[in-house]
């Protein structure tokens, strides 16, 4: 079995499609860990209670190579195989990724490239998009920026206001995350420059 560490810093809803996936047998996998930056997350919370190992390992005030050395430390210590970012607001150094290399996936609330960075459904809205979507990327060095393993449309209704697209976009990552980790935990795929190449 898989094992799968979960980092987060926030609501945690997509922490929890990943453990309804694997519950409900569509996703064959197990959830080691669950680590957030944020001891207040209510996604660390809702992994404790779920019976998860959730550890926090606070960020603020710590430089961060020496933050990201000890969550790859807390990985480790768990046996994770692969690591998912979900809702994980921190960009992450070599310290992390080297550890990790093509382990760390992400999602993200925009067809990427648009809108990287923070509060990308605003930015899709307000730049007037037809169509927003998500993306589930592996994770380099750059923001919102490695080769991209799956995406989700979303059609912006005329009806939409910036909550009633967000609440889509949403249930299209809850939906296309898990699939993602399913076929990336396949296997027979490379990265070749910025393409993933399912063989
Ligand atoms: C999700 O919409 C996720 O795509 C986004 O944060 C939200 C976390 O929600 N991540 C990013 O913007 C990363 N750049 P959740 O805590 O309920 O999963």
């Amino acid at each position: 079995m898989r094992r799968l560490g979960v980092l987060l810093s926030g609501r945690g809803s997509n922490f929890e499609a990943i453990a309804r996936a694997i519950g409900e047998g569509r996703l064959e996998a197990a959830i080691a860990v669950v680590i957030s930056n944020k001891a207040e997350a209510a996604g660390l919370e809702t992994a404790r209670l779920m019976g998860f190992s959730a550890v926090a390992i606070p960020s603020k005030g710590v430089e961060r190579a020496r933050h990201d050395a000890l969550v790859a430390d807390e990985l480790e210590r768990h046996g994770v195989d692969l690591v998912c970012l979900a809702g994980y607001m921190r960009l992450l150094t070599p310290a992390l990724i080297k550890r990790y290399p093509e382990r760390i996936l992400n999602i993200h609330p925009s067809l990427l490239p648009a809108f990287p960075g923070l509060d990308a459904q605003k930015q899709a809205w307000e730049h007037g998009v037809r169509v927003a979507g998500c993306t589930v990327h592996l994770v380099n060095e750059a923001l919102d920026a490695g080769p991209i393993v799956m995406q989700a449309a979303v059609p912006v209704l005329e009806t939409d206001t910036i909550e009633s697209l967000s609440h889509r976009i949403l249930a299209e990552e809850h939906r296309i995350y898990s699939q993602a980790i399913a076929r990336v935990l396949r296997g027979g795929w490379r990265v070749d420059g910025r393409r993933i190449v399912w063989e």
